[in-house]
C-alpha cells in the first residue's frame, strides 16, 4: 500500500493536504517536522506550509542530510508554500522576503506543463498566503509557473523528483488544485488502492494482531465514532469486547434509553450501563470556565471508567485494553498532533489519562469524521448510526455558557428536544453538519402575557461542514427558525429570546465552548 507522508511545519492547511491525498485513494499520514527522520516507508513526501521564514532562528526545518537521504532513496518530494521555500533553500536556492505579501486569490500563469500542470489550462486561480518567496533556484531546476507578484510560483526538477509550489493546491479556492496533486501522485507511481474496504481489512488485522486473545473495554456514547469503533472491534475480536455506556447527566432527552436499545439491537453481549449523572452534575454545577468544565468532566469520566475497569479486571484478568473513538480532528484541535502549536479546546477523549493500566487503543485516530461515516457504512451499521450529527463527548455541558446551573441544564435539554423534533419534521438532519441550541450566560428583558420577564436567551447554531475543521453557518429558512423560536419561548419556562448564530468557523468554533 502506497503511503504519502506529509511533514508538518505548522500550516493551518496541513490536514487538508492529507484529506486531498486520501480522496485520491492514496493513504496519507502527517508527521510533525521534528519526527521527519523517523519516516521509514514513503512513496512520496510532501512538505507542508508553515507560518515562519526559513531565516527565523527558531524556524522549523529538516536537516540537509535527511533531505539527501530521501533523495538518495529516490523518494519524490513536493514542497508547498513554506515547504517550497525550504526545499529551494536547503538545495542552494535563494529565498527572500518579498516587497509585499501575497494573500488570497492570485492568477497563476503556467509557463511549462512539466509534471504538475499536465493537462491544465495556462491560467489558474490559486490561493496564496506568503511574504517570503524563492528568488533563485538550485542548479538543474526550472520555473514552471509565476504570478504577477512571484516570479517563481512553481518549480521542478523531474530528474530527481523534486517539486515546489508557492500556492496551496490543497485549498478549495485553488482551481485544479486536486489535479495538481493527482499529477504529482501519478509521477510518484502511487497506486490508488486506499478504499474503505481496504481500511476495514487493515484495521481488523491490526486490532487482531495487537489484542490477540485479550479483551477490550470500549466506552460507547451512541455517537458515530464510538459506535463504529465498538462495531469494528466486534468484527475483529468478537465477544471479547466489553461495552460501557456512561450516563453523564449531560445527555439529551431519552438518550440513555435510545443508546441502550441501539447497542442491544447491534448484538453486543457484554453491555454495562453506568448512571453517573448525579456525580457529574453535582461536581459541575457552579463551574463557569470552559476549560475547567472540560477538565472536570474528563476527570470524572476517567474516574468512572476506572471504577468499571477495576471491577472488570478483577473478574477477568484477560482484560488488557481500553479503546477510544478519538478521531483525527479531535487530536488536531487538542494540540495533540504537534501540527498546531495552540490548543483550541481539550476534547475530553484526548486529554483522558490511562485507565487502570489498560493499554490505550485508538483505531480511528487517523480518520476524519466523513471517513468514519464511510467506515460505519462499510461495516454494515444502520444508517441511523452513520447519518447522525456529531454530539460532543461532554454533551450539553459545552452548550451551557458560563456558570452551570440545574435550570440552564433543564432549558438546554428541553431546547434540544424541540430543535431535534423540528429538524426531523423539516428534513434537515442530513443537510447540516450540526444544529443545536446553546443557553447563553446572561438574561434579557421580555414580555409575556403583558408582564415584564427577565429570562434566559437561547442561541441556535447550525453549520455546514465536511470535516468539522472549518464550517459555514447554515442559511436556514426563516419559517423554520421562527417555528423554533416560537416553540422554545412558548414551551420552555425561563426563556424569552432566541438568537441565530451567523458566524462561520473560523473565527468561531462550532461549539460555543
Ligand atoms: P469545535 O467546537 O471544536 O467542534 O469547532 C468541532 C467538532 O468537534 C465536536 N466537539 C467535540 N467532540 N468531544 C467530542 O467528542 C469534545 O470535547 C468536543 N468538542 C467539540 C463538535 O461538536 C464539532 O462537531
Amino acid at each position: 500500500m502506497d503511503c504519502v507522508v506529509i511533514v508538518d511545519f505548522g500550516s493551518q492547511y496541513t490536514h487538508l493536504i492529507a484529506r486531498r491525498i486520501r480522496e485520491l485513494n492514496v493513504y496519507s499520514e502527517i508527521v510533525p517536522f521534528w519526527d521527519a527522520d523517523k519516516i521509514k516507508e514513503a512513496s512520496a513526501i510532501i512538505l507542508s506550509g508553515g507560518p515562519m521564514s526559513v531565516y527565523d532562528d527558531d524556524a522549523p526545518k529538516i536537516s540537509p542530510k535527511l533531505l539527501r537521504r530521501w533523495m538518495d532513496r529516490r523518494i519524490p518530494i513536493l514542497g508547498i508554500c513554506y515547504g517550497h521555500q525550504l526545499l529551494a533553500y536547503l538545495l542552494g536556492g535563494d529565498v527572500r522576503e518579498g516587497d509585499r505579501g501575497e494573500y488570497g486569490s492570485s492568477v497563476l500563469k503556467v509557463l511549462k506543463d512539466g509534471i504538475l500542470f499536465r493537462g491544465l489550462p495556462r491560467k489558474l486561480r490559486v490561493w496564496m498566503n506568503h511574504r517570503d518567496m524563492v528568488c533563485s533556484l538550485p542548479d538543474g531546476f526550472s520555473v514552471i509557473a509565476k504570478t504577477n507578484n512571484t516570479s517563481i510560483a512553481a518549480y521542478e526538477n523531474a530528474d530527481i523528483g523534486i517539486f515546489g509550489v508557492q500556492f496551496h493546491p490543497e485549498v478549495e479556492h485553488t482551481e485544479y488544485g486536486v489535479r495538481i496533486l493527482d499529477n504529482f501522485l501519478s509521477f510518484c507511481g502511487c497506486h490508488r488502492k486506499w478504499r474503505m474496504g481496504e481500511i476495514v481489512r487493515r484495521k481488523v488485522k491490526e486490532i487482531c494482531r495487537v489484542v490477540g486473545n485479550s479483551r477490550v473495554l470500549v466506552a460507547v456514547s451512541g455517537g458515530v465514532d464510538s459506535t463504529t469503533l465498538a462495531y469494528l472491534l466486534r468484527k475483529a475480536i468478537g465477544d471479547n469486547v466489553y461495552v460501557v455506556f456512561i450516563n453523564t447527566g449531560f445527555l439529551r432527552d431519552g438518550e440513555p434509553r435510545r443508546v441502550l436499545r441501539l447497542l442491544r439491537e447491534l448484538g453486543f453481549r457484554n453491555i454495562k450501563y453506568v448512571d453517573a449523572s448525579e456525580k457529574f452534575v453535582s461536581k459541575l454545577v457552579g463551574v463557569s470556565d470552559p476549560e475547567e468544565k472540560r477538565r472536570i468532566f474528563a476527570r470524572i469520566y476517567a474516574e468512572v471508567l476506572e471504577g468499571v475497569a477495576k471491577d472488570l479486571t478483577k473478574k477477568d484478568p484477560k482484560l488488557k485494553f481500553f479503546a477510544q473513538g478519538t478521531i483525527y480532528p479531535d487530536r488536531i484541535e487538542s494540540g495533540a498532533t504537534g501540527a498546531r502549536p495552540s490548543r483550541i479546546k481539550s476534547h475530553h477523549n484526548v486529554v483522558m489519562p490511562t485507565i487502570e493500566n489498560l493499554q490505550k487503543l485508538e483505531p480511528l485516530a487517523d480518520l476524519y469524521k466523513d471517513e468514519v461515516r464511510k467506515l460505519a457504512r462499510e461495516l454494515g451499521l444502520p444508517s441511523e448510526v452513520y447519518t447522525q450529527q456529531p454530539f460532543p463527548g461532554p454533551g450539553l455541558l459545552v452548550r451551557i455558557l458560563g456558570e452551570v446551573t440545574l435550570e440552564k441544564l433543564r432549558i438546554c435539554r428541553e431546547a434540544h428536544r424541540i430543535v431535534e423534533e423540528e429538524v426531523r419534521k423539516w428534513g434537515l438532519t442530513r443537510k447540516l453538519w450540526q444544529i443545536f441550541p446553546v443557553v447563553l450566560d446572561g438574561k434579557s428583558t421580555g414580555i409575556k402575557g403583558d408582564e415584564r420577564v427577565y429570562e434566559y436567551i437561547v442561541a441556535i447554531r447550525a453549520v455546514i461542514s465536511s470535516d468539522g475543521m472549518t464550517a459555514d453557518f447554515a442559511k436556514l429558512p426563516w419559517e423554520f427558525l421562527e417555528t423554533i423560536a416560537r416553540r422554545i419561548t412558548g414551551e420552555i419556562q425561563g426563556v424569552c429570546r432566541v438568537l441565530y448564530d451567523i458566524t462561520s468557523k473560523p473565527p468561531a468554533t462550532i461549539e460555543f465552548e
